[in-house]
């Protein structure tokens, strides 16, 4: 389950990758330099979701913290295509692991356009295609709906071999329908969740709080509900799904891998910890040792000390 993993082609040192825009790795290279690089936290790099043109974002405030959570209203800023294949890319292939680009459009034409455009750098491993912001009204449009997702994929798939990965949101009535219409039309793996559209007030106003009005809801709040949905997707799909939304621990991760997951990807808890993926899998490759050593009779979900049987909310929180 630990350990080196296959995806998609890519050789994976383990299977923890950041979540796409959780992670600055060239601001973490600016401050840190090159001491960074041997000690990157994550098996492959999800760089942070690039649109055509720049985009300034959403209006402050961003941010939101929620009661075991967050609420952000980011909206996207990035310098655009041809900025990141200028300037952002060259310098994210030093990273020591694959790198895997985000990218999302209005349209399946501009998405098409990213695609094309990206694919044909060798810097580029794989593509993700984000269908699930809630911050932008296109995207949210596009990955909750399994007919959108199949024009997508059939004007994308064509473009490029390397893999695509589609992101898929939690804001779907049906997500199992969503990611077999994206298997069905060509992906190559899809992750989820994305965030869970969500909102805060101004405590005096009571107007919205966040410059975009909502936002999405991200951390501990919304794992046992990504655990949910990545066990609906498993049972639908087999392309490998890549696990997000909360995790925090290694038994987190372990509990993703379980419901159906390939990969793990660590989100909001890098904000509070940038060593997070690190330990996450390091966590996680002690249980599945302990594991190996130490069968566990009771059957394969029991829980590990009499600690976690006693109180596993808080142990496994
Ligand atoms: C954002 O920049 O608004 C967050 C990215 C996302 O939710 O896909």
């Amino acid at each position: 389950m630990s350990g080196p993993v296959a995806f998609c082609g890519l050789e994976l040192a383990h299977p923890v990758v950041n979540g796409s825009g959780t992670f600055d790795a060239l601001a973490a290279q600016r401050t840190f330099g090159d001491a960074v690089l041997p000690e990157f936290p994550f098996a492959a790099y999800v760089s942070k979701t690039i649109t055509r043109e720049p985009r300034q974002g959403n209006p402050p405030p961003r941010l939101w913290e929620a009661p075991a959570g967050l609420i952000n209203s980011i909206g996207l800023p990035n310098r655009g295509l041809d900025g990141y294949l200028a300037d952002d890319l060259p310098r994210l292939a030093q990273l020591p692991v694959p790198l895997i680009v985000n990218v999302m459009g209005d349209s399946p034409e501009h998405v098409g356009e990213l695609v094309s455009a990206v694919a044909a750098r060798p810097e580029a491993a794989a593509l993700e295609l984000n269908v699930s912001c809630p911050n932008v009204k296109s995207g949210l449009i596009m990955g909750a709906d399994p007919a959108e997702i199949a024009a997508l994929l059939d004007r994308v798939r064509p473009l490029t071999p390397k893999p695509l990965i589609v992101k898929l949101t939690p804001n779907a009535t049906d997500v199992g329908a969503v990611a077999a219409a994206a298997e069905a039309h060509g992906a190559d793996a899809v992750s989820l969740v994305n965030t869970l559209r969500g909102m805060a007030l101004h405590p005096a106003t009571g107007a919205p709080w966040l410059g975009g009005g909502t936002g999405g809801v991200s951390g501990p709040a919304i794992r046992a509900v990504a655990l949910a949905q990545i066990h609906e997707v498993a049972a639908r799909v087999s392309i490998p799904i890549v696990g997000m939304g909360g995790v925090q621990t290694g038994v987190h991760a372990r509990d993703f891998l379980r419901a159906g997951a390939t990969l793990v990807a660590v989100g909001t808890e890098s904000f509070r910890d940038p060593r997070a993926g690190a330990r996450i899998a390091d966590e996680l490759e002690a249980l599945v040792r302990k594991e190996r050593t130490f069968p566990d009779p009771a059957g394969s979900n029991a829980p590990d000390s009499r600690a976690e049987r006693e109180n596993p909310q808080q142990t496994r929180a």
